[in-house]
């Protein structure tokens, strides 16, 4: 298994083109499978999650072909409506073919999901939402049945908690459902309104988009799009949080800041500058000590979990003690125990986690669990006095392009050795 090296204490310095977003690029490419046209998408970034979905709609009839950024995907017709517990139960966004397969089919045979090792992370609201717009559900041997012999129904579903997967997935389902179906209580992420803003230039019909009431009116069929994916907000929040760490100045490009502004804001008390400008924002520290800041994690506008991990590897090295609370997923503390290898003295009381401040931190070996938590451990070890050995980064892999590239480009001593 391939490991990175990473030799701490230098600022980081530079310019680092912010790639698009994992997190959009996923709901989108499931969203060709709703039309038999084929869909563009440009600005896709090139990552294993990517590559694993492209594998999966492969086996349910699409094409997908790459060029440099762009994927474009035909399907003009499901050749298959099970997708296989081999990928599905890699990443979590692959469960969501399940709402374009049964709106389009009106059958499908999906996997139980897998993913990041984050806590329960159910399927209860997926399958209840399905069911209200009238699909019979079973789960036999680890997978989900679903079937709706007489088309999806319109209906009114709310949600009783906040779920981007469930949204996107119903979102997807509605487009092709009989009938007006609202979405109360939906996601608000930018993710999920660069999917509705895709299904709408694909013909379907949906109102409120960007806020917590989506309105989607079913239509007959969808047709072909081209569509670019928005920029990565996580991976933007990570060198952000990396060039605090280090005391550097690093100017984020092509990104916008409102998708990132609660972990920017976060920045900025923490005594951090942040410099926004159209299409760019320049983060840098005057070299004085960061302060301790308690952050919540919240769903969208709020600070995002997915950056939880790398915010505490920050507040390791700031002054004073900072409480870090995650609302989002139980067990999401994975990291600590790594963090805690570089010196960092963190303990753990339920869903708070106490991080008081050490003047230094000290490189050690030490292992990704999950894809935020290796970034917490970059941002870690670039600060971090002697060569880090990060173990297991195929899950860096599954969700930033070109790391070593870009950090190397700012300065950082960072490098990969490839397993033999
Ligand atoms: C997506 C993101 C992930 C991010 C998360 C929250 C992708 C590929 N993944 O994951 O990076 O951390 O949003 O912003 O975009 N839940 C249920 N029942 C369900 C579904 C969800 O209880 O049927 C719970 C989850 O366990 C969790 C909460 O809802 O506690 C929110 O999770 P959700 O928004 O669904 O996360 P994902 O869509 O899986």
């Amino acid at each position: 298994m391939d490991t990175i090296h990473i030799r701490g204490g230098r600022r980081l310095s530079g310019s680092i083109p912010i790639s698009g977003a994992k997190n959009a690029a996923l709901p989108l490419m499931t969203a060709a499978l709703l039309t038999a046209e084929p869909v563009k998408f440009t600005n896709v970034p090139a990552l294993t999650d990517v590559r694993s979905l492209a594998k999966l709609l492969g086996v349910l009839g699409s094409s997908v072909e790459r060029n440099g950024d762009s994927v474009t995907i035909s399907t003009p017709e499901i050749t298959s409506t099970t997708a296989p517990y081999e990928i599905v139960s890699q990443f979590r966004a692959s469960f969501w073919v399940l709402g374009p397969l049964v709106a389009r089919c009106r059958e499908a045979k999906v996997s139980l999901p897998g993913g990041c090792a984050i806590g329960a992370r159910p399927v209860d609201l997926y399958i209840k939402g399905l069911q209200k717009m009238g699909a019979e559900i079973d789960l036999v041997e680890g997978y989900v049945l679903a079937k709706a012999p007489d088309g999806l129904k319109g209906t009114v579903i709310r949600s009783p908690i906040v779920s981007v997967g469930v949204t996107h997935t119903l979102m997807m389902a509605a487009t092709l459902a009989d009938g007006e179906t609202i979405l109360e209580n939906a996601a608000r992420e930018p993710e999920v309104s660069d999917l509705a803003h895709c299904l709408v230039s694909m013909g379907a019909k949906i109102e409120g988009i960007g806020t917590s009431t989506l309105r989607i009116e079913g239509v007959e069929k969808l047709k072909g799009t081209t569509h670019r994916v928005i920029a990565d907000r996580i991976e933007a929040g990570t060198y952000a949080i990396a060039a605090a760490m280090t005391g550097g100045e690093v100017t984020l490009e092509g990104v916008e800041a409102e998708t990132f502004d609660a972990a920017l804001s976060v920045l900025r008390a923490a005594g951090a500058g942040v410099d926004v400008q159209q299409g760019q924002v320049r983060i840098f520290r005057n070299g004085e000590r960061l302060q301790a800041t308690n952050v919540v994690t919240q769903v969208f506008p709020g600070f995002p979990t997915d950056l939880q991990a790398q915010f505490m590897a920050l507040m390791t090295t700031a002054d004073g003690e900072s409480e870090i609370t995650e609302t989002i997923f139980e067990n999401r503390f994975m990291h600590v125990q790594e963090l805690a290898r570089f010196g960092a003295d963190i303990s753990l009381h339920g869903d708070k986690a106490l991080v008081r401040g050490v003047e230094k931190l000290k490189a050690a070996p030490v292992m990704a669990s999950d894809l935020r938590a290796s970034a917490a451990l970059i941002v870690a070890a670039l600060a971090a006095e002697g060569e880090t050995t990060i173990n297991r980064v195929y899950h860096l892999d599954r969700g930033f392009e070109r790391m070593e590239e870009k950090l190397g480009a700012c300065g950082a001593e960072i490098w990969r050795a490839k397993a033999s």
